[in-house]
């Protein structure tokens, strides 16, 4: 069975900063979306408390529960790292601990997710973005094979955040058309 429209997609940004790159990327995506697939940014990454296991109870902290309950709702996840020292952010790693939980049960079960990333480097955060499939994948996401690293970001995305290279526009546009394409065609084999 084909799955509802429109497919609603959580961006979700791996960065605090104001002036941010990947964030852009996102609302690049979200302005690139195909009809029928609404993006919406999640806003909340810097209220979101430490994990801690002892807060991670039955009650978790009212941010942690409009975190999990936003990528419930969500069809799919959409997520832009940054790299920090090779990896992926704190913020950002926090954020995934608290949502893979309780576990396995967690709402980014066999949820699709897609992951692309920027850096002012070379290669475009591709090591976080290496990483952060893995975290994602233990998690139990669906992680969708396509990506998206641009490097040398302060001069690969143009005035609006969006990347200036129509090939790399293009890609970002496609990567969301498949996040969504896998929203549709319903829940893996594993979640059958
Ligand atoms: C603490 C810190 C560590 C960083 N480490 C790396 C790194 O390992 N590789 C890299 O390509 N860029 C690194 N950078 C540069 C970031 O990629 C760059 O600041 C990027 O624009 C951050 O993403 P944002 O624009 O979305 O905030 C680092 C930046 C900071 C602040």
């Amino acid at each position: 069975m084909r799955h509802k429209t429109p497919i609603h997609v959580l961006a979700l940004p791996g960065s605090l900063r104001r002036a941010s790159h990947t964030t852009a990327l996102l609302r690049a995506a979200k302005a690139l979306a195909p009809a029928g697939v609404d993006v919406t940014l999640y806003q909340g990454l810097a209220d979101l408390p430490p994990y801690d296991q002892d807060c991670d109870v039955d009650v978790a902290p009212a941010e942690v529960q409009d975190l999990r309950g936003a990528i419930a709702r969500a069809d799919a996840v959409l997520l832009s790292t940054p790299e920090y020292n090779a990896s992926i952010p704190g913020q950002l790693k926090n954020a995934l601990d608290w949502a893979s939980r309780p576990y396995p049960a967690n709402a980014l079960r066999d949820k699709p997710v897609a992951v692309i990333g920027a850096s002012t480097g070379t290669f475009g955060a591709a090591r976080a973005q290496g990483e952060l499939r893995m975290v994602l994948s233990a998690i139990g996401a669906r992680v969708i094979d396509c990506g998206l690293a641009i490097g040398r970001a302060t001069d690969a995305l143009d005035a609006d955040g969006r990347p200036a290279d129509a090939r790399q526009r293009d890609r970002l546009a496609r990567i969301v058309h498949v996040l969504a394409e896998a929203a549709r065609s319903g829940p893996s084999e594993r979640a059958a």
